[in-house]
């Protein structure tokens, strides 16, 4: 099969890099196009990270001598990409009058930026919980008079721990009402250089800008039905969060206590709720989608599990570890819940998305 040529934006950055590692072998897509901000550009990618390269591994050949552009100049990615990974990182207003414009000159965008995540017609995708929204984007292409080009993003990366067990809940008929959630989240969730090391080597920080707001309400939407063109958020679960950045590298702990939206008697017992996480399979697994992992949640049974450095890379960076799933003296359940913020939580969980979108037929024809 002929690799598709892909562009990632924000090349240079933390998720950037982990888009140029991960995307090294993959069967469908393949990097022919680097942008980032007018200090990177003009450079060879492999002279533009030298001293910030990332990944503990050698920087992909096919991408190291690529010349980086200027994100902002469109027309340079004419030609040499079908459809492009953001992961800038600058004004929400500025990203999103960028995205469109390479929307808008037939190039698809596939974002882990925060600018789209609430514009009604832009699908906030975990292709486990709704792989059905992508179907508004025939509507967003209406709307901005767009032949080919979209934009479909994912979700923040604090919440993804604790979304596919409370979908997979949801799902077999336990709606979720309240929630308490306390993150403690990797120092790369911020990027590079991120956080100071002063601020952060024998510290926590119970401050994330932005991020409760974000780990809260976004779970409306992914949790939403489309109707009319558009997406309609759901009525809950109502979520109350703490983040934390504390000093781990990569994965985003939660630690979640829920109370179900049911009578006492129409609870589920911690035992059906453990084989229902344990037998939670979705559209990525059926369709066999590259970056899927085998099992999307995985049940450990430790009293100290799950651990960042231990359970991260499950199911390839991918899956959702749990631990310590017991019952709530104030809610109904708790439990603590793992997952890798740029794998699942970045630049994976972008090229699920763009393999979703490539299984569904929104790539044919670029
Ligand atoms: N880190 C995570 O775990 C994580 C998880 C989920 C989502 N995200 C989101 O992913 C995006 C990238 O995050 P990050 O952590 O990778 O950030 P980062 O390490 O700071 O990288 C930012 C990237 O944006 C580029 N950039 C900055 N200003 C620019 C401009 N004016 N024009 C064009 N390019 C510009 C930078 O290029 P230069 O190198 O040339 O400056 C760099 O490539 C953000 O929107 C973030 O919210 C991050």
């Amino acid at each position: 099969m002929n690799k598709i040529p892909v562009g990632v934006l924000g090349a240079t950055g933390m998720v950037g890099q982990r888009y140029i590692y991960l995307l090294k072998d993959h069967p469908w897509f393949e990097v022919t196009y680097v942008a980032a901000s007018p200090r990177s550009a003009g450079k060879k990618y492999k002279d533009a990270v030298e001293s910030r390269w990332l990944i503990g591994s050698d920087i992909p050949s096919g991408v190291a001598d690529l010349m980086v552009e200027d994100a902002s100049n469109i027309e340079a990615a004419l030609g040499k990409c079908k459809f492009v990974f953001s992961a800038l990182e600058m004004g929400k207003d500025e990203i999103k009058a960028l995205e469109a414009g390479y929307a808008a000159k037939n190039i698809p965008v596939v974002s882990n930026a925060s600018a789209n995540r609430w514009t009604d017609d832009v699908p906030m995708l975990i292709p486990e919980i709704n792989p059905d929204h992508v179907s508004v984007i025939a509507e967003q292409k209406k709307h901005h008079g767009w032949d080919k080009g979209f934009v479909a993003v994912k979700p923040n990366c604090s919440l993804q721990s604790y979304m596919a067990p409370i979908f997979a809940l949801t799902q077999k008929g336990y709606p979720i009402k309240r929630m308490i959630v306390t993150t403690m989240q990797a120092t790369s969730g911020a990027g590079y250089p991120g956080v100071p090391s002063f601020d952060m080597i024998d510290n926590i920080v119970p401050y994330i800008g932005g991020e409760e707001e974000k780990t809260e309400t976004e779970v409306l939407k992914i949790l939403g039905k489309v109707e009319g063109g558009k997406i309609v958020n759901a009525q809950g679960p109502l979520v109350s969060a703490h983040c934390n950045r504390v000093p781990v590298i990569d994965g985003h702990t939660a630690c979640v206590s829920l109370e179900f939206d049911l009578p006492d008697d129409k609870k589920p017992s911690l035992e059906q709720i453990e084989k229902i996480w344990t037998e939670f399979s979705a559209y990525p697994q059926e369709a066999k989608l590259p970056s899927a992992p085998e099992h999307a949640i995985v049940v450990r049974h430790e009293e100290n599990r799950p651990q960042p450095r231990r359970d991260r890379e499950n199911g390839k960076g991918m899956a959702v570890t749990i631990g310590r799933l017991r019952k709530c003296r104030v809610f109904d359940i708790r439990f603590v819940a793992l997952s890798h913020n740029t794998k699942r939580g970045a630049a994976m969980g972008g090229i699920l998305n763009a393999e979703l979108l490539k299984a569904k037929g929104f790539f044919d024809n670029l």
